[in-house]
């Protein structure tokens, strides 16, 4: 049997379910940063994720929708918060929620949204819902930690590259391991085809921050919608950042340290001089290479599921697109 559906059936509906989703209406000031970071756009990629992962185990990829669409809630939810603790400008080529109301609106608004996403997660028909539930608890713990490690670096200099691994696959892989193996369940897959889903959307996520890194670098700031230079400006152990005081010797070396050490800088010439330096050091391929193992590493996992070649191909297909994405 070939496949009768496209990543855009996919897309529509996720589209569809996210305008007819109420989140609360009063106070206004609560519920209408909601409606504005969900229709800011973004790829949807978790819920089609999701969408996908269903469509593997048969042809009621349907029943996945609302459950699809927790799954973008409460990704949107770590977003509000996360533009908080990064002092994020930007989200999506817009103001983010907390420059647009105040900080308080953003924590409180993204409070809610949580709760949001696990109404919507009681779609799930009963006979699945503990495991998704029980899935889902751990996954979002686990988003805090990787969180709080990413904050926790900030302030350090000896972060090594396999915390920096643990550090995003908690932080990003886990919601996209979990995206796959959400809409396994729900279908009716077996454990070993769900583990092996979620394991491959680990090894995508790990690519898919690392491919975030290097466009918070090197990214065209219209296509990309966020602050361009927002990590280094931070200093955000990025795998870019440890790679460069990994090679850095000499003046290099020293200078970059300079950078990490200043206080009192000019924001853009800070950002161009890190850069300058990871140019000179070749950062951007060695982070490409590893962008691109990451990937590879996701599609053998994806192969080795049990399941209709031709719809394997379409979660390979859209997954691969992300290695070359620029927003
Ligand atoms: C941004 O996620 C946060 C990261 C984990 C890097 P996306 O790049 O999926 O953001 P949207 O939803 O498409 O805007
Ligand atoms: C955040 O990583 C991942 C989340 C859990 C929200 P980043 O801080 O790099 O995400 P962006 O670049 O702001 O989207
Ligand atoms: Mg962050
Ligand atoms: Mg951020
Ligand atoms: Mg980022």
């Amino acid at each position: 049997m070939t496949s009768t559906t496209s990543p855009l059936v996919f897309l529509e509906a996720i589209h569809q379910e996210i305008q007819q989703t109420e989140y609360g209406q009063q106070p206004a000031e609560l519920y209408d940063p909601i409606g504005y970071i969900m229709n800011l756009g973004g790829k949807r990629m978790r819920p089609l994720l999701t969408l996908m992962a269903a469509y593997l185990f048969g042809d009621d990829w349907k029943k996945a929708i609302k459950p699809a669409v927790a799954v973008e809630v409460f990704h949107n939810f770590t977003l509000m918060h996360d533009d908080i603790m990064d002092q994020a400008p930007l989200r999506r080529g817009q103001p983010t929620v907390h420059e647009k109301w105040n900080h308080n609106i953003a924590i409180l608004s993204g409070d809610v949204m949580l709760v949001n996403a696990y109404k919507l997660l009681l779609d799930v028909e009963i006979p699945h819902l503990k495991k998704v539930l029980s899935h889902f608890n751990r996954t979002a713990a686990e988003v805090c930690e990787g969180q709080q490690l990413d904050m926790n670096f900030e302030t350090r200099w000896d972060v090594s590259e396999e915390e920096y691994i643990e550090m995003i696959k908690l932080k990003t892989s886990v919601l996209l391991g979990f995206a796959l193996e959400l809409g396994a369940i729900i279908a009716g897959a077996d454990d070993e085809a769900s583990a092996l889903l979620c394991e491959g959307g680990i090894n995508i996520g790990l690519g898919f921050q690392l491919k975030d890194d290097l466009l918070d670098v090197y990214g065209d700031p219209v296509k990309f919608g966020k602050q361009v230079g927002g990590d280094i400006i931070a200093n955000k152990k990025t795998f870019l950042l440890i790679k460069a005081l990994q090679l850095a010797e000499g003046d290099l070396k020293t200078e970059l340290t300079g950078w990490l050490r200043a206080t009192d800088f000019d924001k853009q010439e800070k950002v161009r001089a890190v850069t300058a330096i990871y140019d000179q050091l070749g950062i951007r391929q060695l982070t490409e290479e590893r962008i691109n193992n990451y990937f590879t590493q996701g599609f053998t996992n994806f192969g080795q599921v049990s399941a209709e070649p031709d719809r394997k191909a379409l979660l390979i297909d859209f997954t691969e697109q992300l290695i070359g994405r620029e927003s």
